[in-house]
C-alpha cells in the first residue's frame, strides 16, 4: 500500500470518530448524513492517486453504511417509545425533572372497596369461578332484551337509570353481562365443564340519595350453568361463599321474588352475624343481600344454550351493603366521600 493510501484511511478514521461524536449530541440524527466531513471525504476520492482511488473510495462509502446504520437504529430506538399516556397529568415525553412529583406511596392506600372487591373475587376464584369485568356503557339488548324483559313492560321501570340521545344505557344492574358470559363460555360446556363466573363493576341508578341509596354503587353478579343445576346447588353456592366472606358458618333464606331473567326467584338473605346484631329480635335475624334464581330459558335461549339440556343459576348482590354489613358501617355515601378519617380506619 502507498503512503498516501495510508494517509488516507487515517483520515478517514479519523472522520469516522469526529462524526460518531457529532452523532451522538444530534437531536435530529439524520442530520448526521449532511455532514460537511462526510462530504470532505467524497471530495477525497476524486482527488486521490489513481492507484488508491478504488480502496479509498470503498472505505469512504463503509464508513456512509455505517453512519446510515447508526441513524436507522437511532430510528428504531425511538419507535420503542412507550404510547403516550393521555390521561398522564404532564407531558410524557417532558424531562424527568419537570415532571410533578407523586406522592409517595406509602401515604396512600388502596380504596376499601378495592380490597373488598379482591377479596370477593379470590374467594369465588377459589370455588371455581372466572372473574370478568362488566362495562359502564351498554345497551338495550343486554339491558333488558337478552334478560327476558319484553319491550313495554312494566319490570323496565324498577331499573330506573339514565341513557344517552343514542340509546345508549348506564347499566342499571351486573346482569347485563349475563348474556356475554354465556356466549364467552360455551365452548366449556362441549367440554363437559360448567359456565362460571363472576362479574363485579359498577351500576348506575336514578335514586334519591340517603344512607343506603347511591347513584353509582358496585354490584357482583354470579352466572352457573350444567347439566343438572338446580336451585340445591344455588343455595349451596351462596352460603359457602357467605361463610367465607363473613368467616363464620350462617344460615341462608330465600324467599319467591320476580325478576324477568330467573324462574324461580328468589331474595336472598342471610343469618345477620352476630357481630351485627343489635338485639335478638326476629327482625334482627336475617340480612338481605340480593336476587338469585334458576336461569329463565329464554335467557339461555337468547345466548344460544339449549335450555331444554343445560340449567343453570344466577345472582347479584350489592358490594357496598356486602361491606358495609361486615365493617358496621352506617352510611354507603362514606365510600365515595374521600374522607380520609373514614378511609384511614382501612389502610
Ligand atoms: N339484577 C338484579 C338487580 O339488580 C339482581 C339479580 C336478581 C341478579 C336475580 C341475578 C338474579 O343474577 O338471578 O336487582
Amino acid at each position: 500500500m502507498t503512503e498516501g493510501s495510508t494517509t488516507g484511511m487515517d483520515e478517514i478514521n479519523k472522520t469516522r470518530d469526529i462524526l460518531r461524536d457529532k452523532f451522538e449530541k444530534l437531536e435530529d440524527k439524520k442530520q448526521i448524513l449532511k455532514a460537511v466531513e462526510l462530504r470532505k471525504l467524497y471530495d477525497g476520492i476524486r482527488n486521490a492517486p489513481p492507484e488508491d482511488r478504488a480502496a479509498y473510495g470503498q472505505a469512504v462509502n463503509s464508513l456512509k453504511l455505517d453512519v446510515q446504520t447508526w441513524v436507522e437504529q437511532s430510528q428504531e430506538a425511538d419507535e420503542e417509545i412507550s404510547p403516550i399516556d393521555i390521561t398522564a397529568p404532564w407531558g410524557v415525553n417532558s424531562a424527568a425533572d419537570r415532571r410533578p412529583q407523586f406522592l409517595p406511596a406509602e401515604q396512600g392506600s388502596q380504596h376499601p372497596l378495592t380490597t373488598e372487591i379482591n377479596y370477593i373475587c379470590d374467594i369465588f376464584q377459589r370455588m371455581g369461578f372466572v372473574v370478568e369485568e362488566s362495562r359502564e356503557i351498554d345497551d338495550d339488548f343486554h339491558m333488558f332484551e337478552s334478560l327476558n324483559f319484553p319491550e313495554d313492560h312494566p319490570a323496565r321501570d324498577d331499573y330506573d337509570t339514565f341513557m344517552t340521545d343514542e340509546g345508549l344505557i348506564a347499566p342499571a344492574h351486573t346482569s347485563t353481562m349475563q348474556n356475554r358470559v354465556m356466549q364467552k363460555y360455551k365452548a366449556n360446556l362441549d367440554k363437559g365443564e360448567p359456565i362460571a363466573a363472576v362479574v363485579p363493576d359498577r351500576v348506575f341508578r336514578n335514586e334519591d340519595l340517603d344512607a343506603t341509596h347511591e347513584h353509582t354503587f358496585y354490584q357482583i353478579e354470579g352466572v352457573y350453568v350444567s347439566k343438572n343445576v338446580n336451585v340445591g346447588n344455588l343455595i349451596a353456592t351462596l352460603s359457602t361463599y357467605m361463610s367465607e366472606y363473613y368467616g363464620q358458618q350462617l344460615k341462608t333464606k330465600l324467599q319467591p321474588f320476580y325478576f324477568p331473567f330467573t324462574e324461580p326467584s328468589f331474595e336472598f338473605a342471610i343469618e345477620r352475624p352476630d357481630v351485627l346484631r343489635k338485639d335478638n329480635s326476629e327482625e334482627q335475624k336475617w340480612l338481605e343481600l340480593g336476587g338469585c334464581g334458576m336461569i329463565h330459558p329464554n335467557v339461555m335461549r337468547s345466548a344460544g344454550l339449549d335450555p331444554e339440556v343445560y340449567t343453570g343459576f344466577a345472582f347479584g348482590f350489592g358490594v357496598e351493603r356486602m361491606v358495609m354489613m361486615k365493617h358496621g358501617i352506617e352510611d354507603v355515601r362514606h365510600f365515595e366521600s374521600a374522607n380520609l378519617k373514614f378511609l384511614r380506619q382501612f389502610s
